[in-house]
């Protein structure tokens, strides 16, 4: 008898991965409209094996998922936490289809940036991908005030010291045609860092957006304020760039 297989009560199944309340889903059970393995479910505390059984509501098979991935591509004005009393957050963009108790997101843009959110219920690939052990990066798009100078390369290259004298960790610019935009590769998170790297060479960010989280490119046909589920090997991928 494998000891760690992880049954689940029918009714908190089907809350959980069809995103509705319990009693909605003690009213799907109720009104005989779900199966198990082909017979109807009678009892809202069946024990369901997520690995093993098949569950279908309403005519439709409930595929299961431990935890939900999402990639999001947020908008400026939209805060990245988990409840705001004024500015919308970043969950109230979640569609309902996608949205799962206990999602959150891996890592903070500010109020004024864009870009690539990780949203997960996951909290140990989270934490993997916040951590600045992991050495995941983050790459960023910004359009500074002033044009970037060659030496902000080594100046990045060699951990900038930045306000409040904390130094970051090697960081990598790429300056653009345009030497007013540049990509910024960053392995770690800490509080307005791009902005507060700009401003340590006497520079300003005027736009900001986060563009790549590990080996996941921000989706160039996801809308701003759109969001999608991740793929398997993007799943994968947002954790390649640990160091061993
Ligand atoms: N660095 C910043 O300054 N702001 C962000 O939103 C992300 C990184």
């Amino acid at each position: 008898m494998a000891k760690n297989r992880e049954l689940i009560r029918l009714d908190k199944f089907l809350s959980g991965q069809l995103n509705i309340s319990r009693n909605d889903a003690k009213e799907l059970i109720k009104k005989r409209l779900v199966t198990i393995n082909g017979t109807v479910a009678k009892l809202y505390e069946t024990k369901v094996d997520p690995a093993k059984d098949t569950v279908v509501s309403e005519g439709r098979e409930v595929t299961y998922r431990k935890h939900v991935y999402i990639m999001m591509n947020k908008p400026q004005g939209v805060v990245c936490s988990t409840r705001d009393g004024e500015s919308k957050t970043v969950l109230e963009l979640v569609p309902p289809e996608l949205f799962r108790e206990g999602i959150f997101p891996a890592g903070r843009l500010d109020k004024d940036t864009e870009g690539f959110v990780f949203l997960t219920d996951d909290g140990t690939l989270a934490h993997n991908i916040l951590s600045p052990k992991k050495h995941v990066s983050k790459v960023y798009f910004a359009r500074l005030e002033k044009e970037a100078e060659d030496s902000y390369i080594d100046l990045f290259a060699k951990g900038l010291e930045i306000d409040g004298g904390d130094v970051c960790l090697p960081a990598k610019i790429e300056i653009l045609d345009d030497r007013r935009e540049v990509y910024i590769t960053i392995k770690e998170g800490m509080y307005h860092q791009i902005k507060r790297m700009a401003e340590a060479v006497g520079n300003k960010i005027v736009y900001l957006k986060r563009i790549k989280i590990g080996g996941v490119d921000l989706d160039p046909g996801l809308p701003l304020g759109a969001c999608r589920e991740m793929l398997h090997k993007e799943i994968e991928d947002i954790c390649t760039q640990f160091l061993p």
